[in-house]
């Protein structure tokens, strides 16, 4: 695991961006994982201004997103098919057709979707204050595939900032990609930042791989790339 320290939220970003920029114009069909919350937002802005500028272009890349919750709309605002749509793909030249992002609530749903998730080049991947990757909350098996999850109250707790902070409007559940999806991804990029993630990245990176921290699996990857700030590196001992 390579862990780059950066001066801050836009050094990581930006970091992070070139990352994929290089993966997409060495391979313009590139099969991108994404992710939603706040930690790559950054990187997709630096995206779609390199696009706009640059005419770096996406119109072959295929993208699957790691999570959505269960039991709101897909074209709710909560949605992460619209924060998908709203922070990244509207601003590049990406072919709507090729961007999956999971819905549903039944083992059909999760089986169809584990199906589809095939090849990704590379997986971008935010950590939950508690070490969670994509949806997969603490004690989940690390060799789940994609499956249907009940959200921990720490985790209802960090979103509800997208639900006017009540944490009674956070849906219940979400249908995510599981360890094992996440995991057979060629190379994998994590971002984050802020002192709030700090415990959970000491723990990914020194811990033990324990499935108490569902982040930890990632030391047995053999090419995971994490970009963060000083903050969220703060409890690391080098
Ligand atoms: C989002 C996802 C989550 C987030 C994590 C961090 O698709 O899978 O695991 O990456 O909760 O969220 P932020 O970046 O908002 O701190």
């Amino acid at each position: 695991m390579k862990v780059v320290v950066c001066e801050n939220y836009d050094d990581l970003s930006n970091k992070a961006f070139e990352v994929i920029k290089e993966q997409v114009v060495e391979k313009p069909n590139s099969v991108l994982g994404l992710a939603t919350g706040s930690s790559p937002v950054g990187m997709y802005q630096d995206m779609i201004k390199d696009h706009k500028e640059n005419g770096t272009s996406y119109k072959d890349v295929s993208t699957y997103n790691l999570d959505e919750y269960v039991g709101i709309d897909r074209n709710d605002p909560q949605s992460y098919y619209t924060f998908m749509n709203e922070n990244l793909f509207s601003g590049i030249d990406i072919d709507p057709n090729n961007t999956h992002v999971p819905y549903g609530n039944t083992k059909e749903d999760c089986e169809k979707y584990e199906d589809a998730v095939n090849g990704v080049d590379i997986q971008v991947l935010g950590i939950g204050q508690n070490g969670h990757i994509g949806f997969n909350e603490p004690g989940t098996p690390f060799d789940e595939p994609t499956h249907i999850v009940d959200l921990t109250e720490n985790t209802r707790e960090a979103n509800a900032r997208f639900f006017d902070n009540d944490i009674n409007k956070v849906p219940t559940q979400a249908i995510t990609q599981g360890i094992g999806t996440i995991m057979k991804a060629k190379k994998i990029l994590l971002v984050a930042n802020g002192a709030n993630k700090a415990d959970a990245l000491k723990a990914m990176i020194e811990g033990d791989v324990n499935i108490e921290c569902p982040a930890s699996v990632l030391q047995k990857h053999p090419d995971v790339i994490v970009f963060i700030d000083k903050e969220a590196a703060s409890k690391l001992s080098k």
